[in-house]
């Protein structure tokens, strides 16, 4: 975390000055910080708390997943690594690709999903909280997992699965009869396992994090399975459909994304019964099931300023949208701390002409735009 902060502050310094000098200056400090960064690391690793690293990492690792080198699987887990290690590899495919929508959907936010390099925890310390960001992130987590196995069965990749071998023969859409036919996503395996490997952490405390975790894992399994497609092919005189051969399809990842963005924006705050069985919705108001419904325990910090304890990286330096009036304008991303604009010039694609055959030429643009960026955090004066 205090690695991060760093890199991140003299990134922005020597974008600023854009001198030379300022690159080397980054160099020098850049050694003595990952020293720094070490012990630190050393000392963070010591006296963490179980919930902080996971199985979210294997994305980090790309091609060299050793089951024993993955830091924070549960028993479980490492067996079923052990077990599958192919699948292991399109786990973490999947999670590069789960993170990135995250970084997606939260870009014009202040919490942004941002990971922390070579760091066990991946998000760092925001994550311990019950808050509904982590609900969000392990919703799409578990839904990336699905999607991933999902996608890698039908693609052949995988020893244990392929095709979904259910459907054969014939049936129908409002369309009329069909034939299924070439290959349907295995969505139920991916469930299976995504359940298997996902949730084995959260079954093994009673808690109400883990119960939390649970729902929400569930939550985004299920959102893979609602945008599956039937796709198919027309056979027939000259494409006349009299013969339609069909096959179930996931979806783009991207409509997950949206859907379970969505779901954060009306997650529902609820309180864990005593027994820790089960959760009750704080709004004694609401009417209706949960069931589909993202759940938080605890309030969100208002991420506004840099804070270790809490994981939160603040929002200096981040850039900000003077017309918007959503939480991308600079009132709401800088926190009513003002911000700084600077001119800069950006070359742009323009003027492009199409050329026979077949080629875009274009020309090189300068256009000036003005780019605001949130101010730091005023110090007290006491003290300076
Ligand atoms: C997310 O926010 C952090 C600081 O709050 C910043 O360092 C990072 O560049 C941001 N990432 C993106 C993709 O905007």
């Amino acid at each position: 975390m205090l690695c991060l902060g760093n890199a991140h502050r003299n990134g922005t310094m020597g974008i600023r000055s854009g001198t030379r000098s300022g690159t080397i200056i980054r160099h020098r400090q850049s050694k003595r910080t990952s020293r720094i960064c070490f012990t630190f690391t050393l000392l963070l690793l010591m006296f963490t708390p179980r919930v902080d690293s996971s199985w979210w990492y294997i994305g980090a690792l790309g091609a060299r997943v050793i089951c024993d080198n993955i830091p924070g699987l549960v028993n479980k887990q490492r067996q079923l690594c052990q077990r599958h290690p192919d699948l292991m590899q399109s786990i973490g495919d999947g999670a590069k690709e789960w993170i990135r929508e995250c970084q997606h959907q939260f870009r014009q936010h202040r919490w942004n999903c941002s990971t922390l390099e070579r760091d066990h925890t991946v998000f760092g310390r925001v994550m311990l909280r019950s808050s509904r960001e982590a609900a969000f992130v392990y919703a799409i987590s578990s839904a990336g997992v699905v999607y991933a196995i999902t996608k890698a069965c039908s693609q052949g990749e995988l020893k244990i699965c392929g095709c979904d071998g259910q459907k054969r023969g014939r049936a129908s859409d409002e369309k009329g009869d069909f034939d299924w036919g070439g290959c349907s996503d295995n969505i139920n395996y991916g469930i299976k396992f995504a359940k298997d490997f996902v949730d084995a952490r959260e079954r093994m405390v009673k808690d109400a994090r883990a119960l939390m975790n649970l729902h929400n894992n569930r939550c985004g399994r299920m959102a893979v399975k609602r945008f599956m497609k039937l796709e198919c092919k027309c056979h027939g005189v000259s494409g006349s459909c009299a013969v339609r051969t069909c096959w179930l399809a996931l979806s783009d990842f991207r409509r997950t994304g949206d859907y379970l963005r969505k779901k954060y924006n009306t997650a529902i705050e609820v309180t864990m019964n005593q027994d820790g069985t089960g959760f009750t919705v704080a709004d004694q108001d609401f009417k209706g099931s949960t069931k589909n419904e993202l759940v938080y325990v605890e309030n969100s910090p208002d991420y506004c300023l840099t804070d270790r304890s809490a994981g939160s990286l603040g929002t200096a330096g981040r850039e900000c949208d003077k017309s918007s009036r959503g939480p991308d304008s600079c009132e709401v991303m800088c926190c009513g701390r003002g911000y700084d604009t600077m001119r800069v010039q950006r070359v742009t694609k323009c003027e492009c002409k199409f050329k026979w055959c077949c080629a875009v030429e274009c020309q090189d643009c300068e256009d000036t735009v003005d780019v605001h960026t949130c101010k730091p955090h005023k110090r007290p004066d006491w003290l300076d």
